[in-house]
């Protein structure tokens, strides 16, 4: 197609704007999901909560502290309630030299909003976080899902990947709709090892793994892509890193940084 990003069905490696390009604008908001296109990301990461009355929104903490100007569990609070937040003035104030005015006062996104804004040509990498305090979680994320046609009558999808560190919910997601691609999400505390058997049983329900870069290696990477699993990295934001990512065959990586990915890319 003429657009500039591309899924991981068309392009060998692709680039992830984490939070959108969260290293420039305040995460999960629409002018860091924007920069993120422009930048040429292939993917908008999004990670999921659920309000207290059932609403999906972008955002990556259970509580609205960190990235809001509120208090709070996000399972405790209306869409209405969480609607009348600021989400882009802790940023201006915690990284003054990337502040912009209009990041004053911006509002944390639902996923229809996204939906609305960048349509169905965007490609969406959308994490189900703390599924286990958000019971209905899958089955509403599936249902925004067919609502805004990310999802064809048949079930399938060209522009959603779905990840999520609980193996449950993803199993979840599988079992209401086998045809959306999975990611497994891995976060290790130590030097990560996977074996052909676990890569076996993760190859039953999903495309690929996302575990954290920093406790990877070469040889973890080999067997992953020996499995013809993608192999999808996170956070990579350093160049060094990224070069590394690729040499062990990355394909892909979750990037707050999707221009310096572009640029190692350029020269790769
Ligand atoms: O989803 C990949 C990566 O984002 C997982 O870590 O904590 O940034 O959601 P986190
Ligand atoms: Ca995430």
């Amino acid at each position: 197609g003429n657009h500039s990003n591309s899924s991981i069905y068309e392009k060998k490696i692709v680039n992830v704007a984490h939070r959108g390009a969260s290293g420039y604008a305040p995460e999960h908001t629409i002018p860091a999901y924007q920069m993120g296109e422009q930048m040429k990301g292939d993917y908008i990461e999004i990670d999921l909560q659920m309000t207290k009355d059932g609403r999906l929104v972008a955002m990556h903490d259970e509580k609205v502290d960190r990235t809001t100007n509120g208090t709070g569990l996000v399972k405790d609070l209306t869409l209405a309630e969480i609607k009348k937040l600021d989400a882009g003035t802790w940023f201006n104030e915690k990284y003054p030299q990337l502040a912009k005015e209009g990041y004053e006062g911006l509002k944390v996104p639902t996923l229809e909003e996204v939906f609305k804004k960048f349509g169905k040509k965007a490609n969406y990498y959308i994490e189900t976080k703390s599924p286990d305090v958000y019971p209905g979680m899958e089955e509403e994320l599936l249902q925004v899902l067919e609502e805004y046609k990310m999802v064809d009558s048949k079930g399938r999808t060209k522009n959603v990947l779905i990840q999520s560190f609980s193996k449950e919910s993803l199993m979840k997601v599988h079992d209401l709709n086998p045809k959306l691609p999975l990611v497994q999400l891995f976060s290790y505390k130590t030097q990560a090892t996977i074996s052909d058997e676990e890569l076996e049983s993760i190859k039953e329900y999903a495309v690929g793994v996302g575990p954290n870069f920093s406790k990877v290696d070469g040889q973890y990477v080999k067997m992953v892509r020996n499995h013809d699993l993608q192999f999808h990295p996170y956070t990579v934001n350093e160049r060094a890193d990224m070069k590394k990512a690729l040499e062990w065959g990355a394909t892909g990586l979750f990037t707050n940084y999707p221009d310096v990915f572009n640029e190692v890319l350029s020269e790769y």
